[in-house]
């Protein structure tokens, strides 16, 4: 589904009665900081994927322009937001789990606000769940009506009971919400919403509804502005991005969507992700060629090696397909790296097919993966497939698959060795003051000695170690 251009009106509309919402909460937290003599403040967890990750960076800058300060503490938070996600069922056992403690801390400070939003909230029986047992909560909002956060909270502080709002679509895609960036030189960039695809174990259509285009218009100016700001590095944000602009009423494909952000000036590296095999196009990967700012680096989920288990998950590629794209982006871009997402225990998933996963494994040379047990989900395709694999059985794949993997994510960490690699620095390492770290192009994370005065600065580096998961090296 496209946003068409009539909506854009109704996207100004709905900025602006926020902006209205965000002023009347600010005189209301102002006279409380005149009565009590202190800031409230707002504690802000987001799990979940990097779109959830964007989305909190909404979230915080709509309260940060509402007058909330960021409290280090939730015990002590004035207001508690949750931004959930659901995609395995361990994800949300976490959040009822903290709902619960937050229980103990209402009764301690009852003028405490709660709220909960995200992917968990878009399920009914996740609503079901918050009405029966979670009535301390005070405010429940889904994905498709977070712009809306500044007119919940001013309602919930005239009522008592839970408000719910929770939207089966997206109305408007509404732009131009106040974000807070993590830093100022990286910063993250919706192109799309949604996903079409529907893979058999996958709850994210369901929860995040149909694909959406953003135009690209739009997109570019947004990129323009976090340059003007100091951003170096921008992560272009999707379920599929390979399918973006399928839709818009100008089609635009994704490659040539690279190309135009490429001719920005100042901007630097332009990195993004999900690609789904299915779309990923040679056009695509020429442009990726051809842009000097597109990162070599690429997150590419294979979810199985088994033909039979990706077309019982619905991926619509086969294993030979993958791999030719494999061999294709190696071919055309220099020193590409290669991530991926495995699932392990697919209902079905037969030793065999677990084999084939592994072969892939070995063959790709991952320089990452991010490897997840079959979590079931409730409304999925594969919810109700037969032969649903022991959790024993999965452990031990599961173990398995990492005795393969870690070996080989040395080896690719290994080839580093010698190198200069270019670091995008990002921060000094949580564990030693004394030692910072970055980001190469290839998305390899590199460890070197140095001051702060360098973060958000690129620097040559020349690598001289491997730690498997990352590696050390020396500035030059
Ligand atoms: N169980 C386990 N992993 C899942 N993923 C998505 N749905 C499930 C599920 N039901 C994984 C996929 C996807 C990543 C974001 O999460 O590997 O690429
Ligand atoms: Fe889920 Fe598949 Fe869409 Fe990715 S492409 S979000 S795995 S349905």
């Amino acid at each position: 589904m496209s946003i068409d251009k009539t909506n854009d009106k109704q996207d100004m509309i709905a900025l602006e009665k926020q902006r209205e919402y965000m002023q009347k909460m600010r005189s209301h937290l102002s006279d409380l900081e005149q009565k009590t003599g202190r800031k409230q403040t707002y504690f802000l967890l987001t799990t979940g994927c990097q779109m959830n990750a964007h989305d909190s960076e909404k979230l915080a800058g709509m309260l940060e322009t509402m007058g909330f300060a960021e409290s280090p503490s939730e015990q002590k938070a004035d207001f508690v937001l949750y931004n959930t996600c659901c995609i395995r069922e361990n994800a949300e056992d976490k959040i009822y789990g903290r709902l619960g403690r937050l229980k103990y801390y209402k009764k301690q400070n009852p003028n405490m606000k709660i709220a909960i939003c995200g992917c968990m909230t878009q399920q009914d029986v996740v609503i079901e769940k918050l009405q029966k047992s979670y009535k301390y909560v005070d405010i429940v909002f889904g994905t498709f009506n977070l712009y809306k956060l500044p007119e919940l909270l001013y309602e919930s502080l005239e009522t008592k009971d839970t408000l719910f709002d929770i939207w089966k679509e997206e109305k408007e895609i509404v732009e131009n919400l106040p974000t807070v960036y993590k830093n100022t030189f990286q910063a993250s960039v919706n192109i799309m919403y949604g996903c079409d695809n529907f893979c058999s174990y996958c709850i994210v259509p369901y929860v995040r509804g149909r694909e959406r285009s953003r135009e690209p218009e739009d997109i570019i100016q947004e990129v323009e502005k976090l340059v003007h700001t100091g951003v170096k590095e921008i992560m272009l944000l999707g379920q599929n991005v390979n399918s973006y602009g399928k839709n818009l009423e100008n089609t635009i494909s994704f490659g040539q969507l690279l190309r135009q952000i490429n001719e920005i000036e100042g901007l630097e590296r332009i990195r993004f992700m999900t690609s789904h095999p299915k779309d990923l196009s040679d056009e695509l990967i020429l442009a990726m060629k051809e842009c000097k700012k597109v990162c070599n680096y690429i997150h590419l989920p294979i979810q199985s090696g088994s033909n039979s288990v990706l077309k019982l998950m619905n991926r619509h590629y086969t294993k030979e397909h993958y791999l030719e794209l494999v061999r294709k982006l190696k071919q055309a871009i220099e020193d590409i790296t290669i991530s991926t997402d495995i699932i392990v225990g697919f209902p079905g998933e037969t030793e065999e097919d677990f084999q084939q996963t592994l072969d892939v494994v070995r063959e790709v040379q991952y320089c990452t993966a991010f490897t997840f047990i079959y979590s079931k989900r409730s409304g999925t395709p594969a919810a109700t497939m037969d032969n649903q694999v022991p959790q024993d059985v999965i452990k031990d794949r599961f173990d398995r698959l990492l005795q393969v993997l870690n070996p080989i994510v040395a080896e690719v960490h290994q080839k580093q060795v010698g190198k200069i690699l270019h670091v995008l620095v990002e921060e000094v390492s949580k564990q030693d003051a004394s030692i910072l770290t970055g980001r190469a192009e290839d998305n390899t994370l590199v460890h070197f000695k140095g001051t702060k005065d360098c973060i958000g600065s690129i620097v040559p580096v020349k690598i001289i170690d491997n730690k498997t998961f990352y590696v050390i090296g020396e500035r030059i």
